[in-house]
């Protein structure tokens, strides 16, 4: 299936003027100006498995080619949210992101939404199976047809529904008002349980939930607590029941205007990153569970085994609606990376 890149926006144009400006203003464009300049911008907190990835990335580079190339990290949507940093990237207002997987979709690369599947993978070492192998590879090619170089992924999490009840069962959902991503297999997978979808980006996400504008939310738990969400939902129920992780992306004609040995820093110096990023997420997702369970005015639930068998069999409908649209061959092929030993 085709699927339209985001139109040019005055908006991304306005904040482009803005990020230069801003650059123009700040202290390394007074004194010597660095070679290269890295903008490497995302939605999340610092203390999150990204968050975390990016500062290494930038603490490496730093040390490997002193002020040659500068990397500047913006977390948090600062500059840019996930409805319009791959469009900023395409124009050169920044120079690297970590979309999660599930914003390739609306970029115009249907099949990263193949993550999104509910219940696909059992665990971290399933996912890497994936990303790590031929399969994954494959993926970070076919970024090329939107003018993204794709460049690594890195893992978060599973996800966890939040809202002012548990969510045990189907019937729970019924009529809740839940935030996705803008993805049409999240989009399904809340329709499948009576729900109503929300897409909204990450940074409006908090707010939204505040107002009342929507009810419920599904996030890995590092997302979660960095986000403050333990103040506005009081009920969050480990389901589970679905993977969120990244893929690192540069654009092919800044990544072609670096010299070749810069451009053997940066690529070593993301690998590391990603595996230091990769070490840490099951450790900061386990972190966050800790904390939240000690977290007053929360309640943290694990579902039995058969509330979870319950909720995979009914979210199997997902994949029988996708299974034309994301590609019977990359079904497969993810199939048989989840199967191997
Ligand atoms: C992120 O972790 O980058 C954001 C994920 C989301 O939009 O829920």
């Amino acid at each position: 299936m085709s699927a339209t890149p985001v139109p040019r926006s005055p908006r991304i144009l306005r904040r482009a003027v803005l990020g230069a400006a801003c650059a123009v203003a700040s202290g390394w464009a007074r004194a010597a100006r660095p070679a290269v300049l890295l903008r490497f911008s995302h939605v999340v907190a610092p203390d999150t498995p990204k968050g975390q990835m990016a500062l290494r990335f930038q603490s490496l580079v730093h040390a490997r080619a002193g002020d040659r190339i500068r990397v500047e990290v913006h977390p948090a949507s600062q500059f840019w949210g996930d409805d319009d940093e791959i469009e900023a990237l395409r124009l050169g207002a920044v120079e690297m992101l970590a979309p999660s997987l599930s914003k390739f979709g609306m970029a115009g690369v249907p099949e990263f939404e193949v993550f999104d599947l509910p219940y696909l993978f059992a665990d971290l070492a399933q996912v890497r199976r994936v990303t790590q192998g031929e399969v994954g590879r494959g993926l970070l090619q076919r970024l090329g047809r939107q003018q993204m170089l794709g460049l690594g992924f890195l893992d978060n999490g599973f996800k966890q529904m939040s809202a002012a009840r548990p969510l045990r069962t189907p019937a729970d959902y019924r009529g809740l008002r839940v935030r996705v991503q803008a993805s049409r297999v999240l989009g399904e997978q809340v329709r499948a349980l009576g729900a109503q979808p929300v897409v909204l980006p990450f940074g409006e996400t908090q707010r939204a939930l505040a107002s009342g504008v929507v009810d419920a939310a599904e996030n890995p738990l590092s997302n979660f607590l960095t986000q403050g969400l333990a103040a506005l939902q009081p009920h969050i129920t480990l389901t589970q029941h679905g993977y969120l992780g990244y893929a690192v992306v540069s654009h092919p004609r800044f990544w072609a205007s670096l010299q070749p040995a810069d451009r053997e820093l940066l690529s070593t110096a993301l690998a590391e990153a990603l595996a230091h990023g990769n070490r840490l997420a099951a450790e900061l997702d386990a972190m966050a569970l800790a904390t939240l369970r000690r977290t007053p005015g929360l309640q943290v639930h694990g579902l039995t085994p058969a509330e979870r068998s319950a909720l995979r069999r009914h979210l199997q409908t997902v994949y029988d609606g996708f299974q034309r649209s994301l590609g019977s061959a990359l079904l497969t092929d993810v199939q048989r990376a989840l199967d191997q030993r």
